[in-house]
């Protein structure tokens, strides 16, 4: 059992110290915002994620898991520390590391003993050795510590299940010492650990999440081959990924990535590879892949209704992905944006995300079930792939729209049995 402190409680910082303390592990996590941390002691999840109100609850009636605004403390009871503060964005799209900053100078001038500090956050590579730096120069006296790299690869919507279940486990290090703490806080895991430097290990984050956006680029450029021959999309990316150096993952066409991750660490990746003077180029084509296929979706509600002025449309799905409330960087802002600005009306609807949608998506009238939102529409438009769309009632469905027309952008029906209900329905890359 180890004393751990996590600094920060989004997706990555909750999620840690909840799986750390089922674990086994002693777990404090620490936030500077007062409210976030009162509503957590009371068992109120800051964010929506299956099965982590109840780790939380389990773990804090254990005593095992514990909330606090206090940096200082925390820091002190600890051994281990991980940053877990946000890297959002900047302007031209590089990382602000500022929130990563401020927490190792305070960790420096908390620190009495031996502390391990673990990034856990996504940084460019060479942050690790200004963490370094900072601490060293922000120490009170002279206190031993190791700086490490411990990058997390969690997908919201299946965090808890991606924590426990990692397909490894990577852990950057200058010291034997930091490698077997690290080894041992994750000892209850079966899975491959690789320990590497600390810089190996802040790239390997980076590489991996552009690797994987841009096999979704890939497979969307495919896509409008197969639009303009006919050819099916599914079918390709099938017979793609049967090939077991390819792999059927990340190969489904679409709208593209949204979410808080692939656009912002491709972003923050080409730019510290410009930085170090390599112009990144494969990744700034990655990006503008992902942003025309939101264009492309609108384009094909416009081919459908023609003028969309006046128009009612019906959006299903506005979350960036199944399974999570998160609104950040998700498709469905540009695309709503873009069916306004041509003057159309929204209705949406979304099994989770209304509440944090309301607060980046203007003029948007939201519906208590999809049927709501197609009663009298002129189309409806699918932006996030929920499994309960599945069951929709298409029958119905055509019943209750002005024009039986359907624009998928996730593929989710199949376009035979959509037309043999008399339904016009566009999707991506299928030909049709
Ligand atoms: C991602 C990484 O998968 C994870 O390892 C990292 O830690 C954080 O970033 P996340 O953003 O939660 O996780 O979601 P993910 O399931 O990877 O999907 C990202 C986006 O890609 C979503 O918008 C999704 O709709 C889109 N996507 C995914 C596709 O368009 N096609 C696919 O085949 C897969």
């Amino acid at each position: 059992m180890r004393t751990i402190c996590v600094v920060g409680t989004g997706y990555v910082g909750l999620v840690t110290g909840a799986c750390l303390a089922e674990l086994g592990h002693r777990v404090v996590c620490v936030d500077n915002d007062v409210r976030k941390i009162q509503q957590l002691k009371k068992n109120i999840m800051p964010l929506y994620e299956p099965g982590l109100d109840v780790l939380v609850k389990n773990n804090v009636k254990r005593r095992r898991l514990s909330f606090s605004v206090n940096l200082k403390t925390a820091v002190k009871e600890s051994e281990v520390i991980f940053i877990a503060v946000v890297t959002p964005p900047r302007d031209d799209g590089s990382a602000d590391l500022s929130f990563i900053e401020t927490v190792a100078c305070e960790i420096a001038r908390s620190m009495d003993t031996y502390k391990l500090i673990v990034d856990k956050s996504t940084v460019p590579v060479e942050t690790g050795e200004n963490v370094e730096v900072t601490i060293r120069r922000n120490l009170v006296k002279k206190i031993p510590f190791d700086v490490a790299s411990n990058p997390e690869f969690l997908r919201e919507g299946s965090a808890i299940k991606d924590t426990f279940h990692p397909d490894r486990i990577v852990i950057g290090v200058k010291s034997k010492k930091a490698e077997q703490i690290l080894k041992e806080i994750y000892a209850p895991i079966k899975a491959p650990v690789i320990v590497t430097d600390i810089k190996s290990a802040e790239i390997i984050k980076h590489a991996s999440n552009s690797f994987l956006a841009m096999k979704i680029s890939y497979i969307n450029a495919v896509s409008n081959i197969c639009e303009r021959t006919g050819a099916d999309i599914e079918k390709v990316a099938e017979g793609m990924g049967m090939d077991k150096r390819i792999g059927r993952s990340f190969l489904n066409a679409g709208i593209g990535f949204g979410g808080f991750c692939f656009p912002k660490d491709l972003e923050a990746f080409y730019w510290i590879s410009r930085k170090m003077g390599y112009e990144f180029n494969l990744l700034k084509e990655v990006m503008e892949i992902n942003k025309s296929q939101r264009i492309l979706l609108v384009k094909k509600v416009e081919d459908a209704l023609w003028n969309l002025k006046g128009k009612n449309i019906a959006v299903l799905g506005l979350a960036f992905k199944p399974d999570t409330d998160d609104m950040r960087f998700a498709p469905s802002i540009d695309i709503i944006a873009d069916l306004q600005k041509a003057g159309a009306s929204i209705r949406a609807y979304d099994p989770q995300s209304v509440k944090r949608a309301k607060l980046v998506l203007k003029d948007v009238t939201y519906t208590k079930s999809p049927y709501e939102a197609a009663k009298g529409a002129d189309c409806i438009v699918i932006i996030t792939e929920w499994d309960e769309f599945k069951e929709i009632d298409m029958r119905r469905m055509a019943k209750l729209l002005k024009h039986p027309i359907i624009i998928d952008g996730r593929n989710m029906f199949d376009p035979a049995a959509m037309r043999a209900l008399g339904i016009v329905y566009k999707s991506m890359g299928r030909g049709e």
